[in-house]
């Protein structure tokens, strides 16, 4: 088949290279963009005086229907093409002839694929933030639910102090907020218009690339047409802003994994996010969370071939770039459809309290409340330390718990023990009173939730 761009070179290629060289089946979902761009790009080219007023309305009302046909199903992309612009200009071309080959005038295939990919992953974007949105909306609920349900913190995931199931989920709020942060920063940088560097080095006609960016929604315009058409930095942008956010649904899906097994039974997914075994009738496993962390990898994988592509070359074009869209877009599907499945399943597990409460009262986890005691009573923090530690090993020889080790014998440790100690160092007190900025206790965790939902107001 000859080629719109047959010329010095006869345009007949072999097929199989034909096959390698197409990236339609890629970068056609770009189509409604690739058609902003077009008919943002003739009527400015109609408004300067390139191309007639006429040709300009022309082409601006056929590539509306191109549009929705397309929409419509009623034109496919099955007979193929080199790409998704040429896809659309030569079905331009098909239904208006010599007009529809007026409209790349002014323009090149290299500032027009700059301008779709930006344009596809700012509407990506915008999608992606509303559904971090809902997340972040659903771990607030349940947080706000939750804000006093006693559990045990881990380092090293040995228990080490009490917490509230609220703080715990709250964590991994902020981390969210952040994630929105830096997708709303790479948009900002992104939101330029490439469009009108051609090639490489600019036209010679008289274009106006601020009306075209502004008709587009775009801040401006790329300011030098080389890097206009070589620059990528916004797909490693956000394929490392997803990474990142993966990396937290990943850390989460770890804990649900965790949580629901029968060693800590803290939390039970709902049999709708959960598969059974073929084999083991007793089985509910976490499929989902899995696959959660499983993808995390892949979004690496994108975001380290985004980087691998870019490093070598020279500029400006290399058709190298071509294979952007399909690690870009893999990761934009892959975070998408993660975090459709996360919030539903946290929406629907069911907490056990009770359990996170029991898990709590053992190990010692009230320890450095013990101490704390101590040290309020007068005694130096090292001091107090010690003799908790050993208070601790004595339990532990007793197979006993520092709630019920009678005041006696905490006496025989250090006279400054009194019966106040027992309400001191309840698991209830310990919480409540880690009322810091950012701390565990009930208010904290509602100060937080407050902080989170007014930041998705101006979002
Ligand atoms: N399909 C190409 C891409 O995705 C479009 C740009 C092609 N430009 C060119 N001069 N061959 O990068």
């Amino acid at each position: 088949m000859s080629k719109m761009w047959a010329g010095r070179a006869s345009g007949v290629t072999d097929a199989a290279a034909d096959d390698f060289n197409s990236s339609l089946r890629v970068d056609s979902r770009m189509y409604a963009q690739d058609i902003r761009g077009s008919i943002a790009h003739a009527g400015m080219l109609g408004r300067k005086g390139i191309i007639s007023k006429e040709d300009s309305e022309t082409i601006i009302k056929t590539l509306g229907e191109i549009l929705d046909d397309l929409k419509s199903g009623k034109l496919t992309f099955e007979a193929g093409g080199e790409d998704v612009h040429m896809f659309v200009e030569a079905a331009l071309t098909e239904r208006i002839g010599d007009v529809g080959r007026r409209l790349h005038t002014a323009r090149s295939r290299n500032d027009q694929v700059a301008l779709d990919v930006r344009l596809y992953l700012r509407d990506e974007s915008m999608s992606m933030i509303e559904r971090l949105r809902e997340l972040l909306l659903t771990l607030t609920d349940l947080a706000e639910e939750h804000r006093g349900v006693i559990m045990p913190g881990y380092t090293h995931l040995q228990r080490a102090q009490p917490i509230t199931f609220g703080h715990h989920l709250m964590a991994y709020a902020m981390m969210l907020m952040r994630d929105v942060e830096r997708i709303i920063d790479a948009v900002t940088r992104m939101n330029y218009s490439p469009l009108g560097a051609c090639a490489l080095a600019g036209t010679t006609y008289p274009t106006d690339r601020g009306d075209v960016a502004a008709a587009l929604g775009f801040d401006g315009v790329v300011q030098n047409s080389l890097d206009a058409v070589s620059d990528r930095d916004f797909c490693l942008e956000l394929a490392s802003a997803f990474s990142i956010c993966m990396m937290h649904l990943s850390r989460l899906s770890e804990e649900l994994i965790l949580w629901s097994s029968w060693e800590f039974r803290f939390i039970e997914l709902s049999d709708a996010y959960s598969t059974g075994s073929s084999i083991m009738p007793q089985k509910k496993n976490p499929d989902m969370a899995e696959l959660i962390r499983g993808k995390t990898g892949r979004v690496y994988g994108n975001m380290t071939a985004l980087f691998t592509l870019m490093k070598g070359l020279p500029l400006a074009y290399n058709k190298d770039m071509q294979e952007d869209k399909e690690a870009i877009f893999d990761s934009v599907d892959t975070l998408a459809a993660c975090l459709e499945i996360m919030t539903p399943m946290l929406k629907t597990m069911r907490v056990r309290s009770e359990v996170m409460r029991d898990a709590a009262a053992k190990g010692f986890i009230n320890a450095t409340d013990v101490a704390d005691y101590l040290v309020k009573k007068g005694m130096p923090f090292r001091t107090a330390y010690k003799i908790t530690g050993q208070l601790v090993a004595r339990c532990i020889a007793d197979a006993s718990e520092l709630e019920s080790l009678p005041l006696a014998v905490y006496r025989e440790y250090s006279e400054i023990f009194e019966g106040d100690l027992y309400d001191e160092i309840r698991l209830e007190t310990c919480v409540a009173r880690r009322t810091s900025e950012g701390g565990t206790s009930p208010d904290s965790v509602l100060a937080q939730v407050a902080y989170v939902r007014e930041f998705l107001k101006d979002v």
